[in-house]
């Protein structure tokens, strides 16, 4: 926090020698290296982000070098005629966190810390709990009571980590977290912290370098605290000043009807954000009414041109059902990309033929549960006996499938 305007602070470098013009060949060419560091989607790019002595070893599991790919159906359906995912599920615990997360565990670790916390809606909590338990520390969780994913929780159970249920949303979870840390000697890990973006913005560097240096008409990100927008328009910043790119991308970030208050400042025009005060959506992970970056995500839309929108729980089911029948799995949160992106694009503010990247941010068996309630209806299951019979068994079979379309 910073003492003088109560906002909060970021990291910023002198970089005494910088060759943004060898850099490109020396990123990529860490790629093959035998070292999980040297490989990471983060580390790889360690000149953008300078903070570790040289002789420390970051705390990493190999995240990052995610995969984009091009998503025909969900463009079609969006009604674009394009359309690129970067799937940030497919990361070492299954979400975009883990590339913030190793830089700022590395960051604890160098602070001596030994034990670090997080309020969380479930991924920041899974991804702080594999990391500390690679870091040797402990790991302190708070969290919503019955708000979160049973299988974030799992997970952040699998590695250790020690729970508290603190209040019944992520807000009310952060602020006892903020009340608690400094009387605990907890490092917190939450995306106040400066260090979690650093480790995120690297997402746009490896997006940029998988094109080739060719930066996309539009960037799409959901919204939930903002720090995701926030590192990318860092990470563009600083690619920009470099002169590794030439243009800047427009930043659009997407929020579930129930939980967005980003979304009511940006188009009411206002300058002061009015949290949501009992925030509701299915999809749990951006179910946040009082977003602390939002300050830092302001910025990166009206220095991008960028935009924000809203989309309801129905409109996220049909955007993730979309991305389904391409072969993609995400969670909800992530799906509110291309959701905002058919809403934007019916309201004439994309054009059919922009070349759009959504970031998706979490893996499809993150919420479990939403698929079990949400998918039962349109289920398609047939129930067979324990015994097989050679002659009635492909006859019931065959005469199941035929009924469907
Ligand atoms: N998508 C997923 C899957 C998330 O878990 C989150 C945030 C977001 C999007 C929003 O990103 O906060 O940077 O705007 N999850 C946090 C957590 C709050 O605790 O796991 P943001």
């Amino acid at each position: 926090m910073c003492p003088v305007c109560g906002g909060l602070v970021e990291v910023g470098y002198q970089i005494d020698e910088p060759h943004p013009d060898r850099w490109p060949a020396l990123w990529r060419g860490r790629q093959g290296s035998g070292s999980v560091a040297d490989r990471s989607g983060v580390w790889r790019f360690r000149e953008l982000l300078p903070f570790l002595a040289d002789d420390q070893e970051p705390i990493s599991l190999g995240e990052g070098s995610t995969p984009l790919v091009s998503a025909p159906g969900a463009a079609s359906w969006a009604g674009l005629e394009h359309l690129q995912v970067k799937h940030q599920g497919v990361n070492p615990t299954g979400s975009f966190k883990d590339l913030g997360m190793t830089a700022c565990i590395s960051h604890a670790v160098a602070q001596g810390a030994e034990m670090v916390a997080c309020a969380s809606t479930g991924n920041t909590s899974a991804s702080m709990a594999a990391y500390a338990a690679r870091a040797g520390i402990r790991a302190l969780l708070f969290i919503p009571g019955g708000a979160i994913s049973s299988a974030k929780l799992a997970q952040a159970t699998d590695f250790g980590a020690l729970v508290v249920e603190a209040g019944s949303n992520f807000d009310q979870s952060l602020k006892i977290l903020r009340l608690a840390a400094t009387a605990l000697g907890c490092y917190v890990v939450n995306s106040i912290n400066p260090y979690r973006l650093e480790g995120q913005k690297t997402l746009v560097a490896e997006l940029l370098e998988q094109r080739g240096w060719l930066v996309p008409d539009c960037i799409v990100v959901p919204g939930g605290n903002l720090g995701n927008v926030s590192s990318i328009a860092k990470g563009l910043a600083e690619l920009l000043g470099f002169g590794l790119i030439g243009k800047l991308p427009r930043l659009i970030v997407v929020q579930a009807d129930g939980a967005d208050p980003f979304f009511r400042l940006w188009s009411s025009g206002s300058l002061v954000l009015e949290p949501v005060l009992d925030p509701e959506t299915r999809a749990t992970a951006i179910r946040i009414g009082n977003p602390a970056n939002w300050p830092k995500a302001l910025r990166a839309l009206r220095w991008t041109d960028g935009t924000c929108e809203s989309v309801s729980d129905a409109e996220i089911g049909a955007a993730k059902d979309a991305l389904s029948r391409d072969g993609i799995g995400c969670e909800p949160a992530s799906a509110t990309t291309v959701a905002g992106l058919r809403k934007l694009r019916a309201a004439g503010q994309i054009e059919p033929e922009a070349d759009v990247v959504a970031i998706l941010t979490g893996h499809q068996l993150k919420d479990v549960d939403y698929i079990i309630e949400e998918r039962t209806a349109t289920e398609r299951r047939l129930r067979l006996g324990k015994e097989p019979d050679r002659e009635t068994t492909p006859e019931v079979i065959a005469a199941w499938l035929a009924t469907l379309s």
